[in-house]
């Protein structure tokens, strides 16, 4: 199968692409040139940006992939600029969306106040307030614009009648060359041999769905590669889904460290230290559909994926945020006075 996509060499995408391959397929990454991964020398590239899509329509007729892999559509414009250069070439297009499209979002949020049952399936009810990171002090948590709405992207994508089109909404994705670096907060407390991470209860015991690359990427060549997928959405994560507390006790399991996890209620935290979520909304997604459908399941299981997440982190120390980007990570004397405010 002739597979573009658009994307494919930063976090996730090298992951699918490689997998792609690996499975057979002709692969080529449109990209602009800044992102360089390794990836096996059959796949081709095109250079450009994807606000200029529509003028590469000549190249892409040439390739004539039958599937296009849109893994980073993050505005409607986004979505509609590749709708309009793949119309009348390709056959199915995938976009890569998140499963912050559903409502409960706001509620975590604290921008409203329903609690909204979980798991969240593809049916639940999506957001009515629109761009979610709009407002919000540069660098915003993803680095995205003021337009990022993937809500948008997946009503351009099914939309369309001539090009088929199918919706993956993704868990938070961690794993090696995760730029967000989710866990280091608490590894670079594990690493440093603190004696214990602070948790505030109702973060203690929030479940948040998570899903490891190779996984997450594992499901996104299912539905490249399924034309049943067509005119479906699909929730991608692990399941079952852990508390924080829980997640960082396997971690550090994993690593030896002999510390403990402390669990602190919000009123003997200081003020910096509160979650500014309202943890007592869950934010886990069903999988029951992808799982059914496409024949679904992990190929990583969950302590070889955090494995692998803490080898890339202890590799990559110099690359994680420093103390100016987050000063809480590296605030122990807080910590301490919290320890011993807690154990008199
Ligand atoms: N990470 C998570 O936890 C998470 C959670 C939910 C959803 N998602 C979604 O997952 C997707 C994947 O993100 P990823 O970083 O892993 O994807 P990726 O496909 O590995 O990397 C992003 C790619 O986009 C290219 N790119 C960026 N701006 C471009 C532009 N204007 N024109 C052309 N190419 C451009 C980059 O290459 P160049 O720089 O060379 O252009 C790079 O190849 C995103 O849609 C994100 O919203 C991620």
């Amino acid at each position: 199968m002739k597979i573009l996509v658009i994307g494919g060499t930063n976090f996730i995408g090298p992951v699918v692409v490689n997998s792609l391959v690996n499975m057979g397929h002709e692969v080529t990454v449109f990209h602009r040139g800044k992102t360089n991964a390794d990836l096996p020398p059959t796949v081709g590239e095109i250079f450009g940006d994807r606000a200029q899509l529509t003028e590469f329509k000549t190249e892409f007729k040439r390739l004539s992939p039958e599937v296009v892999l849109d893994m980073i559509a993050l505005t409607e414009q986004d979505a509609l600029t590749a709708s309009s250069a793949f119309e009348g070439i390709a056959q199915h297009m995938i976009a890569v969306s998140s499963i912050d499209v559903y409502r409960a979002r706001d509620t975590l949020w604290g921008k409203e106040s329903k609690i909204f049952p979980v798991p969240l399936t593809e049916d639940s009810v999506l957001r009515r307030q629109l761009y979610p990171y709009r407002g919000i002090p540069s660098p915003s948590p993803i680095n995205s614009s003021d337009d990022y709405e993937k809500i948008l992207v997946e009503k351009v994508v099914m939309a369309n009648s001539e090009l088929p089109g199918t919706i993956l909404r993704l868990p938070m994705v961690y794993g090696y060359k995760d730029y967000m670096h989710r866990f280091f907060s608490y590894l670079k407390r594990m690493f440093d041999n603190r004696p214990a991470i602070v948790l505030e209860e109702t973060f203690a015991q929030w479940h948040g769905s998570y899903g490891f690359v190779e996984n997450v990427a594992y499901g996104i060549t299912l539905a490249v590669t399924n034309p049943h997928a067509k005119g479906r959405i699909y929730n991608i994560a692990e399941q079952p889904s852990l508390t924080e507390a829980e997640r960082i006790k396997k971690l550090g399991c994993i690593l030896g460290w002999e510390g403990k996890v402390v669990v602190v209620p919000k009123s003997r935290l200081p003020e910096a230290w509160k979650p500014s979520f309202n943890m007592n909304q869950q934010w886990i997604v069903d999988t029951t559909r992808i799982r059914k459908e496409l024949g679904y399941l992990e190929p990583v299981p969950e302590e070889e994926a955090f494995r692998q997440t803490i080898d890339w982190e202890k590799k990559h120390l110099s690359e994680q945020p420093q103390k100016e980007d987050d000063p809480w990570l590296f605030d122990y004397a807080t910590e301490d006075a919290i320890l011993t405010h807690v154990s008199t």
